[in-house]
């Protein structure tokens, strides 16, 4: 044993334990009991339920439950605080998030210890990666804070904002959250937890001593009901939150039809891709990162291994080795690369979907060591001989649960990655960066890391695709959901559609003098409606100019699965996108005479001025096509990470019953430039001006799918596109009832909605919507991150 190999064979870490005590001092200070942080002042505490330790079960404090009440007092706090904190200007906002970071970051081993003791996660990984971002957050946004204006023009804050996170990472969470809320002057109502209050509770303090006006930042502890009451409460402008893919969905429908902002970071079941040519030791490390980094409770964990069959057995040796050298143990152990879990009720739930995978026929593998007893500790796991319908393979276990499945080529390999109704994250390993960046745009997540993983920044936006969430959390994307046009305050109800009554209630009567009933318009042919029925349009007068055919759910079935088989349109390039909505405006233009007059028999307006907008309109998007595009960040890690605006998907749009060709294109073009093929409900009041667009898309290069138009009775349609999970996004024009049905309808595959709610949008109105309005909710941001530089 004298030779310096065998020492490092042998070499054992002694143990290198952090002193809890200065946290176990913060803690005693305040008696070990807490009440909630209420504009700017300690609640007296009230029931209270315990914060445990996970390592060894112990509690370490009292936390009140809050109450609806609680919640309202915090609500009033903010609300009379937002009016000061938004009219400060964007220079006293940056002072105050600058002094926020500076004290985390003085406090910084206070919170980590206190983070690591609270959650169980690695003192390692507290003090190196979670407070550190932090303070990050804090002084990033600090910049935001004083540039709002000039990055945003004609951009209000929402005003108070209900933000509710977990446990896996609890004081990140809370600043990713409250940081661009206050950048952009709300007020906020946080709610950290259960499992995870003290360091929210601390950060509270450091709002005091950073001398934050009170009411600014509230935070009130408690479980899911206190959450439900915070969804709930009635004078709440935004909510945002993190947590499981159930609660959003819950949160969704919740907050159908109260005009209440929203955006959503939940699960995910994110790929990483190891092709043969990889770093195979570089890619070991990553993995181990990816899914042993704090116990695999990441949102976007890289939980699904997909590796290249080629080097697969080589790989997975490598791999169980290294497991086998993962230490599991004590969290404020300084050499400890595996901590405790969060709660035994978490570990329960990681155990039954193991069980579950063996009990599907799949191999688990765990190393050969021993854990620490008494505590929320579980050995690093590996799960192989799966399929793709496997639970183990298809739910998020959010533990340190290693899922692995061999590909052959490229193409399986992105199949695999997207077969998911998550879409958060995803690392590729290979040294082909050909290979590398020509799979990135191909994976359907928000978030992309090539020859890394799991990298985090402030400049950097963050959030999912499908079920993973909408909105984004960082960055300029980051900003935007925490703010609204100044304008939208100021809108009226729209005013009740007219209803023309038909001359004669007897559906053979004038029919026959109309020569031809429209048809639809799908996969770039004209089809019958499946019901058989058309239904009448009527001119001003009640007179019979028209007929079209009354759509129905299959009709709009076959429209989806059309748009689904043109979604290469979001492929197509800019330039190509751009020229097509050129020559439709050009071919628009051409039979403008056609078009008023088709205008004037449905409304007794005057067609030309509408017609003139329309073809603007797409010249409008034509020429923002190849403009509005991403930015390349530059964070500080030997990386950048490149926003690229991508389509949503699949669109389904049911346009206004006013203005039946302005009211279509205005939606249709913006869609249509940034890549989305759309499903399109025109005015059923007045769809004869959409009907006729069939010839313009045919001679103006429009790809067959892109465009599917399907008339009918549009609350009926809407229901069905809403419901439909071939649909991506979907925009609603219409009353109060259906913005709230499409919402609410729209929760199971989490699509992004976009409502009228009844309020009158004019968009007839250039300066509104003749730019990112609607560009911004055609769009989703991907960051790929690309190492780069030394
Ligand atoms: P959860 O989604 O219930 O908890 C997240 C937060 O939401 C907590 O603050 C909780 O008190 C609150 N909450 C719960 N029900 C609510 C409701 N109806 N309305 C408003 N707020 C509510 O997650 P939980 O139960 O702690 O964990 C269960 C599973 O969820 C995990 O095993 C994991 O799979 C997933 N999860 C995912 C996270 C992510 O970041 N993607 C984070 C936490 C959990
Ligand atoms: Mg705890």
């Amino acid at each position: 044993m004298n030779k310096i190999a065998q020492i490092f064979e042998t070499l054992e870490y002694g143990p290198a334990p952090e002193s809890a005590q200065p946290a176990l001092d913060w803690l005693k200070a305040h008696d070990g009991i807490f009440g909630h942080f209420i504009n700017g002042a300690w609640t007296r505490p009230g029931k209270t339920f315990s914060s445990d330790n996970p390592a060894n079960g112990q509690s370490l404090a009292q936390v009140s439950e809050g109450t609806a009440e609680d919640v309202d007092k915090a609500v009033k706090a903010a609300r009379i605080a937002f009016k000061s904190w938004s009219a400060l200007s964007g220079y006293e906002r940056a002072k105050y998030l600058y002094a926020i970071a500076r004290l985390v970051q003085k406090h910084s081993r206070l919170f980590a210890v206190l983070e690591s003791l609270d959650n169980g996660k690695p003192i390692r990984e507290s003090r190196d990666i979670d407070i550190p971002l932090v303070a990050r957050h804090f002084y990033h946004h600090a910049g935001w804070g004083q540039h709002r204006d000039r990055e945003f023009p004609g951009q209000v804050p929402y005003g108070v904002c209900g933000q509710i996170i977990p446990w896996n990472f609890p004081l990140l969470m809370l600043a990713w959250k409250i940081a661009p809320a206050l950048a952009a002057g709300n007020t906020v109502v946080l709610k950290p937890a259960e499992f995870t209050s003290l360091t929210a509770l601390l950060f509270a303090e450091i709002c005091e001593k950073a001398g934050l006006p009170k009411g600014v930042v509230n935070i009130v502890t408690g479980f899911g009901d206190t959450g439900q009451a915070i969804v709930a409460h009635p004078d709440i402008d935004k909510i945002a939150f993190t947590g499981s893919t159930e609660v959003g969905k819950a949160i969704r429908a919740a907050t159908a039809g109260t005009g209440k902002g929203l955006s959503l970071e939940l699960g995910g079941k994110s790929p990483y891709i190891v092709f043969e040519d990889a770093d195979i030791d570089s890619a070991i490390e990553g993995l181990v990162d990816a899914i042993w980094f704090n116990q695999g409770q990441v949102c976007c964990a890289g939980s699904r291994l997909l590796i290249q069959e080629s080097i697969e057995d080589r790989f997975i040796a490598k791999l169980k080795k290294r497991m086998a050298s993962l230490r599991v143990g004590d969290p404020l152990d300084k050499a400890i690369d595996i901590g405790a879990l969060v709660a035994p009720v978490q570990v329960e739930r990681v155990r039954d979907l193991v069980k579950k995978g063996a009990a599907e026929g799949a191999q688990v593998y765990e190393p050969d060591f021993d854990i620490p007893g008494g505590g929320c500790f579980l050995k690093p796991t590996l799960i192989t001989n799966v399929s793709p319908s496997h639970t183990v393979v298809t739910e998020e276990i959010f533990g340190p649960v290693l899922v692995a499945m061999s590909f052959r080529t490229p193409e399986e390999a992105v199949a695999l990655a997207n077969n998911t109704r998550y879409g958060l994250a995803a690392t590729i390993w290979s040294e082909n960066i050909n290979l590398a960046l020509d799979i990135a745009p191909k994976i359907k997540a928000g978030v992309v890391w090539i020859n890394g993983t799991n990298n985090f920044d402030a400049a950097v936006g963050f959030g999912g695709y499908k079920e993973s969430g909408f909105g984004r959390e960082g960055g300029k994307e980051g900003m935007g959901v925490y703010m609204k046009p100044a304008w939208e305050k100021d809108l009226k109800p729209a005013a009740a559609a007219k209803a023309v009554p038909a001359k004669s209630a007897n559906p053979l009567d004038g029919g026959d003098s109309i020569d031809q009933t429209a048809k639809m318009y799908i996969g770039g042919k004209q089809a019958r409606p499946d019901s058989g029925y058309s239904r009448p349009v009527h001119g001003p007068g009640g007179n019979l100019v028209g007929e079209v055919g009354d759509g129905n759910r299959k009709d709009i079935r076959n429209a989806v699965e059309a748009a689904r088989a043109a979604l290469g349109w979001g492929n197509a390039s800019a330039h190509n996108r751009s020229q097509v909505l050129y020559f439709l405006a050009e071919n628009l233009q051409y039979r403008r005479a056609e078009f008023a007059a088709r205008i004037r028999e449905q409304t007794g307006e005057k067609g030309e001025a509408e017609v003139d907008a329309a073809v603007e309109r797409l010249f409008a998007f034509a020429g923002w096509a190849d403009k509005y595009d991403g930015a390349v960040h530059n964070p500080p890690l030997r990386a950048i990470a490149a926003a690229m605006v991508e389509p949503i998907g699949v669109l389904a749009i049911v346009a206004p019953a006013a203005r039946p060709l302005l009211g279509s294109v205005a939606l249709l073009a913006p869609a249509l430039a940034m890549g989305n093929p759309v499903v399109l409900v025109p005015s059923d009041k007045a769809p004869l001006s959409v009907t006729d667009l069939y010839q313009v898309l045919e001679t103006s290069d429009v790809p067959s799918g892109v465009v599917n138009i399907v008339t009918g009775d549009s609350a009926v349609l809407a229901r069905t596109l809403a419901e439909h999970d071939g649909v991506d996004a979907m925009w609603y024009f219409g009353d109060a009832a259906g913005s709230t049905m499409v919402e609410k309808a729209s929760t199971g595959n989490l699509k992004q909605t976009w409502t009228s709610r009844g309020l009158n949008y004019d968009l007839a109105d250039t300066g509104k919507f003749e730019g990112d309005y609607f560009l911004r909710r055609a769009t989703q941001v991907k960051n790929v991150w690309v190492p780069y530089g030394a």
